[in-house]
């Protein structure tokens, strides 16, 4: 186990205090993380008791602790996995040599590219999310909203260390850019597309977390398994936090859909929006959206960036250990694209489709809270069933990036497009509706706004009705 220093200024994991001039760097850095967290963070409930989880180990038992904080003070340390013994290169060329635990220089600018990508997506949310506190649903949502978002911050901590660590001056500019760009700012945006997205209300929080935090997951995945070890060992204890991330999202769908339903099954011949709740064709519409602009942080489906992270190891592919194979050469990957404005079939070589089978495996993961959404709706009796749309409809990135496609996955007319996208898409009217619908936040503890149902459970054995944000 490693060494454990909570009581510094920056709890680590990583023995911070034995090298003083990162130490020093880091903790030159605070401040401006601070900063910017009271700039960019949170809108209000600085000052509010939070009931919140801190990590304070990277222990797979007893990892984290729950207690009251407030959110300036909540204590953003640095957490590795444990290193795995005599681990080895487990893909691409060097497949099968010792890991790497300083950068060498040749990946040295894609190292950096990537931790830098992967680093800028952590403010990027928090951002996005700054105004949802005043219109939360609940208490205990208002909880996990917060906690999401100091784990967002932890991540971006988590990304600044290696930057700081490993590529030196480079590496301490980067981590400054990353507190300079402002999500959706039109002169200094977040690196990725959906990091820019305006999320004005809790229905854009669930799917964003259901969908973009999963992008997430995925992401993380692959660079558990990059060769540059400090790489593999950050992003593996993230993902212990990511998990919650997701449990919010897709119980915050959940509880959306059991409400609505429960709605229809009183008012059967009815519109459920004149009962106050969202219709279910209007959430399939924020699926829609939320899932094609995640699908688009995947990258491009033929790519000649992610054969190279492949080939040199440093980004593989998710749980790598369950491929047989682990060179990717001599191998091809099917896929659909665009030739001559109709719809062929392609083999590609394999490294050169590295970002579509993360995608495969991020589309069979995102289905699978769909069937649950699904399953309520059958045991419900309501003859309605979401479903995801086809991976090329209303993509910006990639091969199919403009194309008009529909929700079926067929090729279109611009005109066809342009006459079905509201019954695909939210519409200004949509946005209009649920901001009405969300006006109002509810502070009172286990009290639940009138269109979610309350969650099954509390957080860590608390009953829904705790006090999760002490609002005095
Ligand atoms: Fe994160
Ligand atoms: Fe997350």
């Amino acid at each position: 186990m490693s060494n454990i220093a909570t009581n510094e200024k920056i709890p680590n994991n990583v023995n911070l205090a034995e090298d003083r001039r990162l130490q020093r760097a880091l903790e030159q850095w605070q401040p401006s993380f601070l900063d910017w967290w009271r700039e960019m963070g949170p809108e209000g409930f600085q000052l509010q008791d939070i009931f919140l989880r801190t990590a304070i180990s990277a222990d797979t038992d007893g990892w984290a602790h729950f207690d009251y904080v407030r959110m300036p003070e909540y204590r953003w340390g640095i957490f590795l996995a444990d290193p795995v013994p005599n681990r080895t290169i487990g893909f691409g060329d060097d497949y099968g040599k010792p890991v790497w635990q300083e950068v060498p220089g040749e990946h040295r600018n894609a190292l950096r590219r990537l931790i830098v990508t992967q680093g800028d997506t952590e403010p990027a949310s928090v951002e996005q999310q700054r105004f949802l506190g005043k219109t939360c649903p609940s208490l205990y949502d208002l909880r996990n909203l917060f906690q999401v978002n100091v784990e967002e911050g932890r991540h971006l901590w988590a990304m600044v260390y290696l930057l700081h660590s490993y590529f030196g001056r480079d590496g301490r500019e980067e981590a400054e850019a990353l507190l300079q760009r402002r999500s959706g700012n039109p002169d200094n945006p977040r690196i990725l597309g959906a990091f820019n997205a305006p999320m004005q209300h809790w229905l854009s929080f669930y799917m964003f977390t259901y969908f973009t935090d999963r992008d997430g997951k995925y992401q993380l995945l692959a660079l558990a398994e990059s060769s540059f070890d400090p790489l593999s060992r950050t992003t593996r204890f993230m993902l212990t936090e990511e998990a919650h991330h997701m449990f919010v999202g897709e119980t915050g769908i959940l509880r959306i859909v059991e409400r609505t339903a429960e709605i229809m099954k009183q008012h059967p011949s009815d519109d459920p929006r004149r009962h106050g709740v969202i219709d279910l064709p209007t959430i399939q519409k924020y699926m829609n959206y939320w899932y094609s602009l995640s699908l688009d942080l995947f990258g491009g489906e033929v790519s000649s960036n992610a054969a190279h992270y492949f080939a040199s190891g440093l980004k593989g592919r998710a749980h790598e250990d369950r491929f047989e194979e682990h060179s990717a050469l001599d191998a091809y990957y099917a896929m659909d694209v665009l030739e001559d404005g109709k719809l062929t079939r392609e083999e590609v070589a394999l490294r050169n489709a590295m970002n579509e089978v993360l995608r495969d495996a991020y589309v069979e993961d995102s289905q699978r809270g769909v069937d649950k959404f699904n399953k309520l709706l059958t045991e419900a009796g309501i003859d309605f069933q979401f479903k995801l749309p086809s991976r090329r409809f209303n993509r910006q990135v990639g091969l199919f990036a403009g194309v008009p496609v529909s929700v079926e996955g067929e090729l279109l007319t611009q005109a066809a497009w342009d006459a079905r996208r509201d019954a695909w898409l939210p519409t200004e009217a949509d946005e209009a509706y649920i901001h009405h619908l969300m006006s109002q936040p509810v502070y009172e503890p286990g009290k639940m706004a009138h269109w979610i149902a309350p969650p099954k459970r509390g957080i860590k054995g608390r009953p829904v009705d705790f006090e999760y944000v002490r609002m005095d």
